[in-house]
């Protein structure tokens, strides 16, 4: 190609952003399907759920100051709980959905549901990532999957701790629709007698609310930090389902 085409073609690719050269020259990247459709769609909406859940019941709990008027008319708390209790279905059918996803689903979708706590190669791949996440190691080993201490924390974290948010939320629910309902007769008439009385549910409740903001607030630092330092793609896998590997 001559000089006078090569600068043609350039200044066009720089006009156009169409540069065919530099596509081809470009390092190629592997990439592995890890997260279908079902278990992305459920992260997002599940993500959102629970943030929907942690701002309406820090307001159950600590409400705002009182309006004046007739109550009925403004209806303040009446929304956030309805927003809360909206927000508790999604989590659980979505939950319920997800682990049916975990039997029908690729191996990946299993990962949340269970550990490895008896493979000793596992624990040494959990102290590997701690110690990159801690910027003991230099360079990160590469997962397809979650990494194994990212396992861990979505295993106790996000599926017990839903479990258990779900058992205490439908309990106190329960005791609003009342005796009879399914509700009370499937959380309300163990969970209550379990913990001692409704104000010790709701105490527990609202503490699982902070491990919940605990697992949030690491899980973003870390999957932002690895998507940025990390040798492989991160939030991008749970949005198109594809993991790239940066070397
Ligand atoms: C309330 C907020 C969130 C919760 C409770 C949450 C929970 C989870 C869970 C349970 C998984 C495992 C998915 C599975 O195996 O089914 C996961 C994965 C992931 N989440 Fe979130 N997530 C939240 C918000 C976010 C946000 C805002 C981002 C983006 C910045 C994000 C990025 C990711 C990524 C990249 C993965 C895949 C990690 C990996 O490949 O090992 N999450 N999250
Ligand atoms: C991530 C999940 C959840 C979070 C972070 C959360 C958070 C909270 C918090 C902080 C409170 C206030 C507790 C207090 O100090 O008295 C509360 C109350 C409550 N939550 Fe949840 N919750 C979650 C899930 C659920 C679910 C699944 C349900 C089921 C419908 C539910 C139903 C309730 C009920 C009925 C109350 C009491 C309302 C009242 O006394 O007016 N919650 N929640």
């Amino acid at each position: 190609m001559s000089a006078s085409s090569t600068s043609a073609s350039s200044s066009l690719a720089a006009a156009t952003g169409v540069d065919e050269a530099a596509v081809a020259q470009a390092p190629r990247v592997g990439s592995v399907y890890v997260y279908e459709a079902p278990v992305r769609l459920w992260h997002w909406v599940n993500a959102l759920a629970i943030v929907v859940l942690g701002l309406t019941g820090y307001f159950i709990g600590s409400p705002l100051p009182s309006i004046g008027g007739e109550a009925s008319d403004h209806y303040v708390m009446g929304y956030i709980r309805f927003a809360h209790f909206t927000a508790g279905y999604v989590l659980l059918i979505g939950l319920l959905g997800r682990i049916y996803w975990a039997f029908v689903g690729n191996h990946h979708a299993r990962e949340l549901f269970h550990l490895p706590l008896l493979r000793g190669a596992y624990w040494k791949e959990v102290g590997a990532v701690a110690a990159w996440y801690a910027f003991i190691r230099p360079r990160p080993n590469q997962y397809v999957g979650h990494n194994p201490l990212a396992r861990l924390a979505m295993f106790f974290g996000v599926f017990m701790l839903s479990v258990f948010m779900i058992c205490t939320g439908f309990a106190l629910y329960g005791e609003g629709t009342q005796y009879g309902s399914w509700a009370h007769r499937l959380f309300t008439s163990w969970v209550i007698p379990l913990f001692g009385s409704s104000q010790d549910v709701h105490t527990y409740h609202h503490l699982g609310m902070w491990g919940m903001v605990l697992f949030v607030i690491t899980h973003l630092y870390t999957a932002i930090r690895e998507e940025i330092m990390g040798r492989q793609s991160m939030v991008s896998t749970m949005i198109s389902g594809y993991r790239t590997f940066k070397d």
